[in-house]
């Protein structure tokens, strides 16, 4: 099967982030011009995802708003010649690509977030993406090498990256039983866990492919981790009747739900952005 389908958990009120996102999701945060959903929407489409599914709330109408057509901001950009703005602005859901939004009514954790989803995406096998995470793979996307993982073995996947072991606390951490290769099968996954009892020092980032299998479990995982309903307890679950794999992808992610991840993405994606690159970089000098 293929993977055509994406969810995109976009509920968390972005506490971290206050007071910029009272009344603005963090998931329209720019970096440099581009809000940190698009990011996510686009490298979903170059991995051949067709159909977005925005989990919301009730705060987030800007995300519907900013992948829906704006009829009077196009004319007035046609009236004005403004062509290329033009085509930016009509490039944000391309051509083929249709969006849903369901709304989670309260914020009970990423796994409750997923589980909403599921009406939406039936009996397929489906990607998630966590904006938070801004993921930069270059040539090929986060998500484009996952599904080459997925369409090879038609299981699970998870992007994982190594990270101090002082961090666990903030991650899903994996088993994968001392394997040094890069694609490695899941032997046991933990949400948040101590450092003294983490499995290894593999975080899970905020990309998952993952079979339908997965809803059924979450209908059965009760609140985990902080009082939530966790993804990776029900990962946990799936793991012991199908493969889950891991996978160390290239790429350099930004935390960019965090305040300096936020700040270290503006910096990385404005030094190589064609209008800004050479100025920014002078403008950079004058600092350091
Ligand atoms: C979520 C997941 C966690 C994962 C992280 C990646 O946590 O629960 O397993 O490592 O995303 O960003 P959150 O950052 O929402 O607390």
């Amino acid at each position: 099967m293929k993977v055509t389908k994406a969810v995109f958990p976009v509920a968390g009120l972005g506490t971290r982030f206050l007071p910029a996102t009272k009344a603005n999701p963090k998931e329209m945060m720019p970096v440099v011009d581009k809000p940190l959903i698009q990011y996510a929407v686009e490298e979903a489409v170059a991995a051949g995802i067709t159909e977005l599914i925005f989990v919301t709330s009730s705060s987030k109408r800007a995300i519907e708003d900013h992948f829906d057509s704006n009829f009077e901001l196009e004319s007035s950009l046609i009236k004005r010649g403004k062509h290329e703005l033009l085509e930016i602005v009509r490039g944000i859901l391309p051509e083929g690509v249709s969006c849903a939004y369901i709304r989670q009514k309260s914020p009970q954790g990423l796994g409750h977030a997923v589980l909403c989803a599921k009406q939406l995406v039936t009996n397929e096998p489906f990607a998630v993406l966590l904006a938070d995470d801004l993921i930069d793979g270059g040539d090929r996307s986060c998500l484009q090498q996952m599904v080459e993982v997925f369409n090879h073995s038609q299981s699970s996947v998870i992007a994982v990256e190594k990270i101090a072991t002082s961090e666990t606390k903030k991650y899903g951490v994996v088993d994968v039983g001392g394997s040094h290769e890069r694609i490695a099968n899941i032997q046991a996954i933990v949400e948040k866990p101590h450092p003294d009892k983490a499995p290894s020092n593999l975080g899970v980032v905020g990309r998952y492919i993952l079979t339908p299998r997965i809803f059924g479990l979450l209908e059965q995982t009760t609140q985990g981790s902080g009082g939530e309903i966790q993804l990776t307890d029900a990962i946990a679950k799936l793991l012991k009747e199908q493969h889950v794999q891991a996978l160390q992808f290239l790429g350099k992610r930004y935390d960019c739900g965090s305040k300096l991840g936020y700040l270290e993405a503006t910096i990385a994606y404005a030094l190589k952005h064609p209008e800004l690159a050479v100025e920014f970089k002078e403008c950079l000098q004058g600092f350091i």
